[in-house]
């Protein structure tokens, strides 16, 4: 396979005999394994029993990424495609297919942003990171911002694909909301914009995932306003301080609150006094100052019992990096936002859930009963509403609005070995379980960035679209047809593919 899509991409490129050693990477070449575990963000696909592909390409111009799709397709073999490697079951850089290729984006990092037009806007290619893309902002005005997630090494390829949010959802509303043009190399290997690619496919890859239509190359976002001084807070509570009474009444506030206000809550397993219990811990961004919002949470929240004290104000640049967990923000250098590198690669899995009717008193009470015999298992509560809500179901792939709250089921160890995993993935799928009754049915949702291959997988064989619409409508819900209908239009022979990709229609449907 290497020897035949050299020759192909070769032929195609007229590259240099040297820097094809850097941009096509068999198994062989020296740089293979840094390369491809550079952007490996969960240690349980970082081992040697790991399916590896056969080759990597890390293109450094567009016509690399046009030749490698051309070749892969008349080869016929599985191109997965990477930007920041951040998928939860790692579907951008592993494969069941016993030959598979490797696109990773990592080069494609240019940010060109242009306060001048139209209130502000970003070109951003996709193997750009998210703190990247803040951090060239705020070089550029402290009171531009973007409403993406708060990860700064989660890539952008992947983060618009699958709708993204960040703590500034119920303000703003998606990162997709913001997406006005894009650039991406489709399966003839041609590049089209937002007029040649043509409105069905352009709402396609906001919000219906990557890997599905084609390569992005890149977005255009239009950047949003944020006031000067913004406020952030954390308040932590345990079983025995009243926790169960924080949470029961967030579900009240957090969704109905100031769309300004974003008040997310993680409830987990925790150890006080060597005993396992559990805690609840609160992490708030307000776009405002602090006087304004303890007077607001003092009348809509007294439960959570916030103090002037426990709240800081800073610049919104400041705030990311609060959300990054340093606490003394004075001290950190927004630079940090640049670095590509975590601190260290975990063992993690997710899954999720939607909520659209709060739960009562003595169901919470169970709930915490049973996590606190489950350790490390947390559910992250980020409550929606707001001017979420105000973008229809239907006008971006992305189907979950006008929902109470979405829940991120979370497990993170450091102990490698099948023991562990069996135990900690196991401790997540009981919270999952207990959930059912609590979160949306019929089908029960799950938010496509929350990759979670338990939900259902593809071969792509003869019932792919049977095995597609299973997680299909879990995450897509009605849009599933939709974007069914483009992917039959825009890849009919089904080259885009992963896992969880959107099927083509069957033949007689
Ligand atoms: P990766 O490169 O792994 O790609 C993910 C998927 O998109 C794959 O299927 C891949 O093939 C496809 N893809 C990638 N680039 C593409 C391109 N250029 N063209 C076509 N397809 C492409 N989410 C969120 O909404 N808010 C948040 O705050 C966070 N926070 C967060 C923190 C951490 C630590 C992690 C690990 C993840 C998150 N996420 C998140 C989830 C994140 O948004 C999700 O994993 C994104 O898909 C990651 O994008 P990457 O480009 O990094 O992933």
């Amino acid at each position: 396979p290497f020897e035949n899509f050299l020759q192909c991409f070769k032929n195609k490129t007229n590259i240099s005999d040297k820097d094809l050693t850097d941009v096509v990477l068999p198994q062989t070449s020296v740089s293979f394994t840094t390369v491809l575990r550079a952007y490996i963000r969960n240690a349980r696909f970082n081992t040697t029993a790991t399916p590896k592909p056969t080759v990597i390409i890390v293109p450094r111009v567009e016509s690399h990424v046009q030749a490698t799709v051309i070749c892969t397709k008349t080869l016929n073999y599985q191109l997965k495609i990477r930007s920041g490697g951040h998928d939860y079951d790692g579907l951008s850089y592993i494969s069941s297919a016993a030959t598979f290729f490797v696109l990773d984006l990592s080069n494609f990092r240019n940010i060109t942003v242009d306060l001048n037009d139209d209130g502000g806007s970003a070109w951003v290619q996709t193997g750009a990171t998210l703190g990247e893309l803040f951090y060239r902002i705020w070089e550029k005005s402290e009171i531009h911002a973007f409403p993406a997630g708060v990860c700064p090494t989660v890539g952008v390829g992947g983060h618009v694909s699958g709708g993204g949010y960040g703590n500034m959802i119920r303000k703003f509303g998606l990162t997709i909301d913001h997406v006005v043009d894009a650039k991406i190399v489709v399966a003839n290997g041609e590049i089209r914009d937002r007029k040649t690619m043509g409105e069905d496919l352009f709402w396609a890859i906001r919000g219906g995932g990557g890997g599905s239509y084609g390569v992005v190359l890149g977005f255009k976002v239009k950047l949003v306003e944020v006031p000067k001084t913004v406020t952030v807070f954390r308040v932590d509570k345990y079983m025995d301080e009243n926790a169960l009474d924080m949470v029961y009444k967030w579900q009240f506030v957090a969704p109905r609150t100031d769309p300004g206000l974003f008040l997310r809550v993680l409830v987990s397993s925790a150890t006080k006094n060597k005993t396992l219990t559990v805690r609840a811990r609160l992490r708030a961004l307000y776009l405002g100052d602090a006087n304004d919002v303890v007077l607001k949470m003092a009348k809509e929240f007294p439960e959570m019992g916030l103090k002037k004290e426990d709240c800081k104000e800073m610049t919104w640049i400041q705030s990311m990096l609060w959300w990054m967990n340093h606490v003394d923000v004075d001290k950190v250098k927004p630079e940090i936002l640049l670095e590509r590198e975590p601190d260290s690669a975990k063992f993690v899995k997710r899954k999720s859930d939607y909520v659209e009717k709060e739960m009562t008193k003595r169901e919470l009470n169970r709930l915490f009963k049973k996590l606190a015999t489950l350790d490390r298992t947390g559910l992250v509560l980020n409550p929606y509403g707001g001017n979420l809500n105000a973008t229809a179901t239907d006008a971006t792939a992305f189907p979950h609005r006008n929902k109470l709250y979405k829940i991120q089921h979370s497990t993170t160890w450091s102990d490698a070995g099948p023991e562990a995993e069996r135990l900690y993935i196991g401790n997540l799928r009981t919270t999952y379980r207990i959930m059912t009754p609590f979160v949306s049915k019929n089908p029960r949702s799950s938010y496509l960035n929350y990759r979670d291959i338990d939900i259902g997988v593809n071969d792509h064989g003869v019932d792919s679209y049977r095995k597609g619409e299973i997680y299909g409508r879990k995450y897509f819900g009605d849009n599933f047809d939709r974007l069914v209908r483009v992917k039959t239009d825009v890849d009919p022979d089904n080259f885009f593919r992963n896992e969880q990709s959107i099927p083509t229609l069957p033949f007689n449907k």
